[in-house]
């Protein structure tokens, strides 16, 4: 869900809607703006898309300079017009949108409702608003100390913006655990959930930190902690350039982000490693650089397609620096009681730096006294701001839903992250080193050969759109591939598919296969090459229809599978980088064949701040 605010001397309509558009890559299911003119407040809201809250709009008074949008993303009560945001106040007069969770909003609306209070959605967010008017009323103080006030009686996660129709000249900001962005301008500010809507405006950004409540005028900015303690914001610039946001002549943001992969992975590995010396230099982790020599254990925490990548990590941390890994979803890990020592490091995982439960996870490591590594893509993000140290994956802002870009930068860093580690521990040879980097070096290039194979691809896509089901298999470092590219087909296509390891097959999901089911399987040439052979044989003996990735140049598969990819030859270890390719183009293909909404698809959020 995402937030947009303007308060300055140019139309703020325009401006919030179209910051409300650059967001919708974060996922939503309604959408809301409020403006205030000339003492009336003016709010419009829609279930649905922002274009449904733009025609709906219409005709209607969309003048003013101040105004906040939200897109919401349901968590308390359904997707309708009443529970969509801006919410009010009993008297009307105070206005929110917030993104989190208010936990104890149950509580606070009992107290409300025998003050006579009465409420019109089922939401957390309108608590807030009604307890905020209720100190306000009943205490001699202005809206921002009854804000602070307010805010102190909530446990929670948020991030709002109020706005109060007596006093249009303000609005007032406050976070916690779930991310805002102030814009600086010249007699404006901007304010969202993350900088895409503020880039085209300006470059100096104050990133409000946690706790942190702010009052806003046109000429003026004053920041405060909820103890009441003012202070300085400290105004940064954006790395982040507008023809970044912009599809760049490519049908959807998905297939532009997938085709940026040669760029994002050379980008990653910029300044990091040097072949020729065989070194790999990791300046955000180097502080601890000697505690990486004697550490027993490491905890990776991420969701979604972000633990898909912890999964390779493991495989190649344990197979090259030779320290044992465990793998957690971060939401199994935060409840399970963990045993977690001083002596650990934890790799959290996270493309936004914002998701909820991986916050969570880091947050109690942290308290048993873990040392946390971040690995994030957003810059500024929540998660880089709460770790000891970390990497930033550089592969620049991901808009489509599904993570395509971010896995394999992802990946780039672990990757990085296990020959740091094994440089660190003398686990391997500066001789082999040099050969991995050097071979590491050429995966952009080797991915641009990959990205040929998409006409083939969109051939094979149209065969399989109608498919209701469908197994992805492999080994060895072919299971995370095989489970990140089930994952991406049921993101965007809906179509249900699982991800197994090629052997596990024969316990379960072999009773699915019969002519209908396709099955993909990573049968490059590595390792369990020969393995993964026999497996597709158990497939074709049973009638299944076998789409294969193959290496560049392989007979034994294509003469037994239905249909083969090819993708070049590399190192074991890299072949994530490479076989996660193709599939994430079959993924693409087939969902646009079945037209469905491939950058957004449904249910589905890119920033997932809620547990
Ligand atoms: C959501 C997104 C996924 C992502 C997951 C974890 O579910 O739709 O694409 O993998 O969150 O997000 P993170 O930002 O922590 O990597």
């Amino acid at each position: 869900c995402g937030i947009v605010g303007y308060i300055g001397f140019r139309e703020a309509w325009p401006i919030v809607l179209k910051g409300l558009k650059r967001l919708e890559y974060r996922g939503y299911d309604s959408a809301g703006i409020a403006l205030l003119n000339k003492g009336d407040l003016n709010i419009y809201k829609k279930a649905g898309k922002v274009k449904e809250l733009e025609q709906y709009a219409e005709g209607k008074d969309l003048d003013g300079t101040v105004a906040m949008g939200h897109t919401r993303w349901a968590t308390h009560g359904a997707p309708s017009d009443r529970n969509s945001h801006p919410h009010t106040s009993n008297s009307g007069k105070l206005s929110i949108i917030h993104n989190g969770i208010i936990e104890n909003y149950a509580t606070i609306k009992e107290e409300l409702l025998s003050r006579g209070h009465q409420f019109t959605s089922e939401t957390d967010t309108e608590v807030l608003i009604h307890l905020v008017e209720e100190i306000y009323n009943n205490h001699d103080i202005d809206l921002f100390e009854a804000v602070r006030l307010a805010l102190n009686e909530v446990n929670g996660a948020y991030a709002i913006v109020i706005m109060d129709k007596e006093q249009p000249d303000q609005l007032i900001v406050a976070r916690k655990g779930s991310p805002m962005v102030i814009g600086v301008g010249k007699g404006e500010y901007f304010i969202a959930s993350d900088a895409t809507p503020i880039v085209e405006y300006t470059n100096n950004v104050i990133y409000l930190n946690d706790n942190e409540i702010a009052l806003i005028k046109r000429d003026d900015l004053t920041v405060k902690r909820l103890d009441n303690v003012i202070q300085t914001p400290y105004v940064q610039e954006l790395e982040l350039k507008l023809e970044m946001l912009e599809k760049g002549g490519f049908e959807h943001f998905m297939l532009k982000e997938i085709y940026e992969q040669p760029r994002s992975i050379k980008d990653c590995m910029r300044g990091r490693i040097y072949p020729e010396e065989g070194k790999v230099q990791l300046g955000g982790i180097k502080d601890y650089a000697d505690k990486l020599k004697n550490i027993d254990r490491i905890i990776i925490v991420a969701c979604g397609t972000s633990w898909h990548a912890g999964l390779v990590g493991e495989y190649l941390i344990e197979e090259y620096a030779r320290i044992p890994v465990e793998v957690e979803y971060a939401s199994e890990f935060r409840y399970r009681n963990p045993i977690i020592t001083e002596k650990d490091i934890v790799i959290a995982i996270s493309q936004s730096g914002e998701t909820a439960d991986t916050m969570a996870a880091i947050e109690m490591a942290k308290e048993k006294g873990a040392t946390i590594f971040g690995v994030c893509n957003v810059v500024g993000a929540s998660i880089p701001r709460i770790t000891h140290a970390g990497v930033y994956t550089h592969a620049g802002p991901e808009i489509g839903v599904a993570s395509t870009k971010a896995f394999t930068a992802q990946v780039t860093v672990l990757t990085l992250m296990a020959f740091y580690m094994a440089q660190q521990k003398g686990t391997i040879s500066s001789s082999k080193l040099r050969e991995l980097l050097t071979e590491l070096d050429c995966i952009p290039e080797k991915i641009q050969d990959a990205l040929k194979s998409n006409e083939l691809i969109k051939t094979i896509s149209a065969k399989f759109k109608d498919s209701s089901n469908c197994l992805f298999l492999g080994r060895g470092y072919g299971f995370p591939v095989a489970l990140e590219g089930a994952l991406k087909l049921k993101e965007i296509s809906y179509i249900h598919a699982e991800g197994y390891p090629a052997a596990e097959m024969k316990h379960g999901p072999i009773a699915l296969i019969d002519e209908e089911m396709p099955v993909i399987f990573i049968a490059t040439k590595n390792s369990s090459y020969e393995k993964v052979i026999s497996n597709i044989q158990e497939v074709k003996a049973r009638k299944g229809v076998v789409i294969a990735i193959v290496t560049e140049g392989d007979v034994e598969v294509k003469r037994m599978a239905d249909y083969c990819i090819e993708i070049p030859e590399s190192q074991e270890a890299f072949l994530p980088l490479l076989a996660t390719i193709p599939l994430q183009l079959l993924s693409y293909h087939i969902a646009v064949m079945r037209g469905c909404n491939v950058d957004q698809p449904r249910n589905l959020a890119k920033s997932v701040t809620v547990e």
